[in-house]
Formats: structure tokens, sequence, C-alpha cells
């Protein structure tokens, strides 16, 4: 069972100390996973799903756009869609969070990192051991035969098609009633089911199975920390809550305990 009581900290940017049993636990773990959603990616400049007025499905419905339904109704609009979102995506570079997170992977040995993002900014900062839950929007293939392409034509009238089969191209991202992609799901909870500590970071938790990797590791009796500018539903289940920015209170905490 986990040796730390419940302890809730908002942060606040002059507020540079963590508390000491938190920093010494995270300074001898050997294993950490890192669940990041949207709100790391927020500092960048990208939108978050949930949290904001300008947050994506606060303007379009997930159920128009981001559902295998969705694209059987009207291919091009879904298509056309994740296209706006990956040029956003493309003019946008990784925060100090990325960097940070960077930063621990090179000092912890067994350090995993899950994402739900489909933007691809951990890779592009440099993480290497990242599981991608819900794809990566920078990848293209075919909704019929699965072939994936690097090239296609964004500027024609109906959504470009697979040169192997001829079916209609999709991003490689998860949508809303489809599975996650079964070795980087697997490979997640055995890591959430095996840490020390157990990071979640700018994301809501209210999306499922990544949700529930949080429970999975408190029930292995690992330290849970919530890093988030909100609290949210997993808040009274951890055992450390930070509550600012990512790309705030990562930076900070690498400097608190590797002093980078
Ligand atoms: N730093 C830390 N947290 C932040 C920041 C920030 N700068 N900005 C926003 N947040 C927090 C918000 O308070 C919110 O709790 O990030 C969270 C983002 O939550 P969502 O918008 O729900 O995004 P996410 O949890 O990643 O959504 C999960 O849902 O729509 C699907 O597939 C999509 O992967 C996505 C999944």
């Amino acid at each position: 069972m986990c040796p730390i009581t419940n302890t809730n900290f908002s942060y606040s940017k002059t507020l540079m100390e963590f508390p000491v049993d938190f920093i010494r636990f995270l300074t001898s773990a050997t294993r950490v996973v890192v669940l990041t959603g949207a709100g790391v990616s927020q500092e960048s400049g990208l939108r978050t799903f949930r949290d904001a007025q300008d947050a994506l499905w606060a303007q379009y419905k997930p159920e128009d756009l981001a559902s295998p339904e969705a694209f059987a109704r009207d291919p091009k609009l879904v298509w056309d869609w994740y296209a706006w979102r990956r040029e956003a995506i493309k003019g946008v570079r990784p925060n100090p969070g990325h960097y940070a997170l960077v930063e621990m992977e090179n000092r912890i040995p067994a350090f995993t990192l899950i994402t739900q993002n489909v933007d691809g900014l951990h890779r592009f900062a440099g993480s290497r051991n990242v599981l991608e839950l819900h794809g990566n929007i920078q990848r293209v293939r075919c909704a019929e035969c699965g072939t994936f392409t690097e090239t296609w034509g964004d500027d024609t009238e109906s959504v470009p098609l697979c040169v192997v089969c001829g079916g209609m191209l999709r991003p490689d991202v998860i949508w809303f009633g489809e599975a996650l992609p079964r070795a980087e799901l697997e490979a997640a909870v055995k890591a959430s089911r095996s840490c020390h500590v157990y990071f979640s970071i700018g994301t809501s938790g209210v999306v499922q199975p990544a949700a529930s990797l949080a429970y999975a590791a408190r029930n292995n009796g690992s330290v849970v920390v919530e890093i988030n500018a909100e609290p949210t539903p997993l808040t009274s289940k951890v055992d450390f809550a930070f509550h600012g920015k990512s790309g705030e209170i990562l930076p900070d905490l690498a400097k608190a305990v590797w002093g980078v």
C-alpha cells in the first residue's frame, strides 16, 4: 500500500517547493508512468477538447466528426476537419512541459509515456518510449485495406483514395466507438500496474480506457500524481495533485528533483 497520505497543492508560479516526501519518492523511483492529454499541448497553442470556451467539443460535435458513423455519413467533412487540425499542429512546437518529460525519461531507468494526444509533439520533443493510445494525426491509412500512405492530395473535391484498393483514406486516429491499438493498450496497462509513480497530466480523466490506468496504478500501490489546470474526477483519488499549467509545473519539478 502507498505510504504517502493524500495532499492537494494549488500550485502558484512563485511556490517552487514540492512536498519533500514526494521529491524523495520520485528521486528513488525506477519505474515511472506518465499519461498525458490535450492539456499538455495547450501551452503550445493547441485547443483542448473539453475544458475551455474554445475547446473543440464546445464548437464541434464529436459524433459528427470523430466516429466511424460520421465518416460513413460525410467522409469529406471528417477528412477536412482532420486536415484542418493537421495544419494547426504543423504550426506549433513542443512546450517546456514536453521537454521536461524528455528530461525525466533521460533520468529514470523505466519510463513510459502514454499519450491520448494525436499531435505527435512528445516525439517531436525527443520522447522515446511513447505509447500513442489514440493514434497519430500525421499518419494516414486506407479505411478498407488498412494500407498506410505517406503521400495524399488534400486539394481534392473528395477524400483521397488508397492506391492499393481504391478505398477512402482516413487519419490513423482512434474514433469514438473504435478499439484502441491492442499492443499499445496492453503495454500501457502492464506499465501502469507495475510502476512506482504514476502521473496523470493535462487530462480531464473522462475518456476510457485511458482514464482507468490511474486506478490500475493505484491498486498496485503506486504513488499517483495529478498535474492539471483544474481538479478532475481523479483528484480525490491521488496522492499528490498539482493544479496549474503543466508547462510551468513540469520544468520546476525536473529542476527540483534532478536539477535540470
Ligand atoms: N496544463 C495542464 N492542464 C491543462 C492545461 C495546461 N496548460 N490546459 C488545460 N488543461 C487541462 C484541463 O483542465 C482539462 O482537464 O487539460 C484537460 C484537458 O481535458 P480534455 O480537453 O478532456 O482532453 P483529454 O483528457 O486529453 O481528452 C481525452 O477525449 O476527445 C477525446 O480522443 C480525444 O484524446 C482525447 C480524449
